[in-house]
C-alpha cells in the first residue's frame, strides 16, 4: 500500500486531497495547526510550520511513519499588505518557502537514498505576478516555484520525482481576492494534484485558461512597462 505524508490538511485542498487518497487506498500521514478531520490516517501531528519546532515535530513523524512514496506541501498563508508598518511579511516567507524548503531536507534524503519517491509542492499561478495586497505571497510563490523547478533536474536523475503545482483560485478561506475568476472547488483542485502523484510533472498549471491569463497579466506587468506607469 502507497504512503503519502500531507503538510496542511485540516482544511480547504489538503483536506480534500487528504480524502480523495484514503478513498484510493493509499495510507496519510499528516501535519497541520489544528487536527484533520478525517478518520483512518496513520497519525497527525500538530505543529506551526512557522515555528521553531516545526522541524523537530517532522522529523519525528517521518521517522515514525516513513519512508513515504509521495509528499505533498500544501501548507501556505496570506496576510494584508499593511504599507505603513510591513507587519508579518517575513512570516509569509517563513510558512510558505522555508518551511517546504525545511520539509524537502526531512522527506527527500530518505527518497534519495532510495532511489524512490515524488516531492509536490503547491504554488501558485501568482508566482509570475506582483501582487500589490500581499506581495510577501507572491514572492514567497515565486521563489518556492523557482526553488522546485531548480531541484526538480538533479533529484530526478536520482530516480525522485519533484512537481511544482501552480493553482489559480481554489475556493477556501486563502482565496480572499474581491475578484476571483475561474475559481474551482477544493475537490477539483485536489484531483489535479492526485493527477500529478500519478503523472509526475516537473510542473502543472491549473486552470489551464488561468494560466494564459496569468501570462497576459505577467507581460503588462514587465518592469519596462509597469515601472513607468508607477511614476
Ligand atoms: N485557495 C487558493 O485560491 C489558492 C490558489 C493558489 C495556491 N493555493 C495554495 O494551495 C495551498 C493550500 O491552500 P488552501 O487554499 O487549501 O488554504 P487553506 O484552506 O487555508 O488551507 C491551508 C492549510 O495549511 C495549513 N497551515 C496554514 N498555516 C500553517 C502553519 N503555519 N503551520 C502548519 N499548517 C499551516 C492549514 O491548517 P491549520 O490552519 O490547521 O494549520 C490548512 O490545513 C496553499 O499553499 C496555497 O497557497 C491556494
Amino acid at each position: 500500500m502507497k504512503r503519502a505524508l500531507l503538510l496542511g490538511n485540516s482544511d480547504g485542498i489538503g483536506l480534500a486531497l487528504t480524502r480523495r487518497l484514503l478513498a484510493a487506498g493509499w495510507q496519510v500521514a499528516s501535519l497541520s495547526r489544528r487536527p484533520c478531520p478525517v478518520s483512518g490516517l496513520l497519525a497527525h501531528v500538530l505543529a506551526d510550520a512557522g515555528s521553531a519546532e516545526f522541524a523537530l515535530r517532522l522529523q519525528e513523524l517521518v521517522a515514525a511513519h516513513g519512508p513515504f512514496d509521495a509528499c505533498v506541501f500544501l501548507i501556505g498563508r496570506g496576510n494584508d499588505f499593511d504599507v505603513t508598518t510591513f507587519a508579518g511579511e517575513e512570516d509569509v516567507l517563513r510558512v510558505n518557502l522555508l518551511a517546504a524548503i525545511t520539509t524537502i531536507r526531512i522527506v527527500v534524503p530518505g527518497m534519495v537514498l532510495a532511489g524512490r519517491g515524488h516531492f509536490v509542492g503547491v504554488s501558485s499561478l501568482a508566482d509570475e505576478l506582483l501582487l500589490h495586497d500581499c506581495p510577501a505571497y507572491s514572492a514567497s510563490k515565486a521563489a518556492l516555484s523557482s526553488y522546485l523547478n531548480a531541484i526538480a533536474r538533479p533529484l530526478r536523475r536520482r530516480g525522485v520525482a519533484v512537481t511544482n503545482m501552480r493553482l489559480g483560485f481554489v475556493d477556501t478561506k486563502m482565496a480572499s481576492a474581491r475578484v476571483r475568476p475561474a475559481m474551482v472547488s477544493p475537490e477539483r483542485a485536489a484531483a489535479w494534484v492526485e493527477r500529478c502523484l500519478i503523472t509526475r510533472p516537473v510542473q502543472a498549471s491549473r486552470p489551464r485558461r488561468m494560466g494564459v491569463l496569468v501570462r497576459l497579466l505577467h507581460w503588462l506587468q514587465r518592469p519596462g512597462v509597469w515601472l513607468r506607469r508607477c511614476r
